[in-house]
């Protein structure tokens, strides 16, 4: 097994090499749990009691026998959340962009792809044997030309994208995305991971945003797992596509369900967003207010109103020391490096979350200035 040996060699040389932190004891600065409410007493509350009443597993997917009326109601809330009628849950971000992307899309269709989006989604299209073009990083003109090249030649299309992108924290123009889908006939795939319980006035995601409603031809995936502190995901749209989805996504299909306690306690982080309409207005500008410090410390971080915070360091080794330097002081911000993002784009994965208190920010703050690339006065 020399080759396993070399292949880690060549990963520690190139500064790519990861390990697994464990995060007890330290103050966790990079987790997509943006409004806090993975530990919110009410969330855990819900999810307790169906734990007691369910017990751990589903024990079973959910065409056999783990579909619950938690499952159930968990669809629907999502559902009248999203503003569309219907909605299917995976079991995690990873396998519903697999089982829907590749149940859409077969070997005669055409998929067209942002360049930054998701890896799950780069693994979905090549799952589909369809043919893939990728745009380049939120260019619709680029993206129209290869429509007008490409689209005659093929049967289905779809255009995908992260709504909010996972490590740029940029967001796509929906706007645009959808006047292209309709002007080309395709269907338009929108990944909300990252956009669902914090974009839009009330959280709501994309279409909120650009004051958009949904449409048939409009397919939204999120998760549970940001945002609204919980684990799995969904694909809403139409009642013909959950029809679709039950019968064709084979992660879906041939993979254990969502506990039904972590489905209790989705829907109850989704009632209180609901609840408390404020949560993505805080969180907007909890994100600014870091990102004014960090522009003050001298620091490249790109804002666009999203609570994913990069902060730019491009080189690999530079990324790991900061992160190291962070680490003694108890302060987890992961370093970011390829194939997550591109080679010499390393950033520190800083994200806003509502939970932290301000002794944490100043502290974080205070170990940064220590690393800041401004000289000290
Ligand atoms: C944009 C995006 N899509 C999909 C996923 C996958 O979701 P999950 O972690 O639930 O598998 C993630 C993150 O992990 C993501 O950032």
């Amino acid at each position: 097994m020399d080759w396993i040996r070399e292949k880690l060699e060549e990963l520690k040389l190139q500064s790519l090499y990861r390990v697994r932190l464990q995060r007890e004891g330290l103050l966790d600065f990079c987790s997509n749990d943006y409004l806090g409410l993975k530990d919110h007493p009410e969330v855990i509350e819900a999810s307790i009691r169906v734990l007691k009443d369910y017990g751990l597993g589903s024990g079973a997917s959910q065409l056999v026998s783990g579909y619950t009326k938690h499952h159930r109601a968990l669809e629907e809330k999502l559902a009248q959340f999203k503003g569309v009628p219907c909605c299917v849950l995976f079991g995690s971000g990873y396998l519903a962009n697999l089982g829907t992307i590749s149940s859409l899309i077969e070997d005669r269709d055409l998929i067209l792809s942002d360049e930054l989006n998701h890896a799950s989604i780069i693994d979905a299209c090549r799952l589909s044997k369809s043919k893939v073009l990728v745009f380049r990083h939120r260019d619709y003109e680029h993206l129209e030309e290869l429509l007008q090249r490409e689209r005659k030649n093929h049967r289905r299309c779809l255009l995908v994208s992260d709504t909010v992108f996972s490590m740029d924290g940029d967001v796509a123009d929906v706007r645009v995305l959808k006047e292209l889908s309709k002007d080309y006939d395709c269907m338009l795939y929108l990944d909300e991971a990252h956009a669902t319980g914090i974009m839009g006035k009330s959280g709501r995601g994309g279409l909120e945003l650009f004051g958009e409603g949904w449409e048939e031809y409009i397919i939204l995936m999120g998760t549970l797992s940001k945002a609204l502190g919980s684990y799995g995901a969904f694909v809403c749209g139409s009642k013909l596509l959950c029809e679709l989805l039950v019968n064709k996504a084979r992660s879906l299909i041939f993979s254990t369900s969502l506990p039904p306690s972590v489905c209790a306690g989705a829907k109850e982080a989704i009632e209180l967003i609901e609840k408390y309409p404020e949560l993505p207005q805080r969180l907007r500008a909890l994100s600014a207010y870091i990102n004014e410090n960090l522009s003050a410390l001298g620091f490249e971080v790109p804002f666009h109103g999203t609570p994913i915070l990069p902060i730019m360091v491009y080189e690999e080794a530079k990324a790991l020391a900061i992160r190291d330097h962070l680490l003694r002081k108890g302060l987890l911000v992961q370093a970011i490096r390829y194939p997550t993002v591109p080679r010499g784009k390393a950033r520190l994965r800083l994200t806003a979350n509502l939970k932290y208190k301000n002794e944490e920010l100043e502290l974080l703050l205070g170990a940064l200035k220590e690393v800041s690339p401004l000289p000290p006065l």
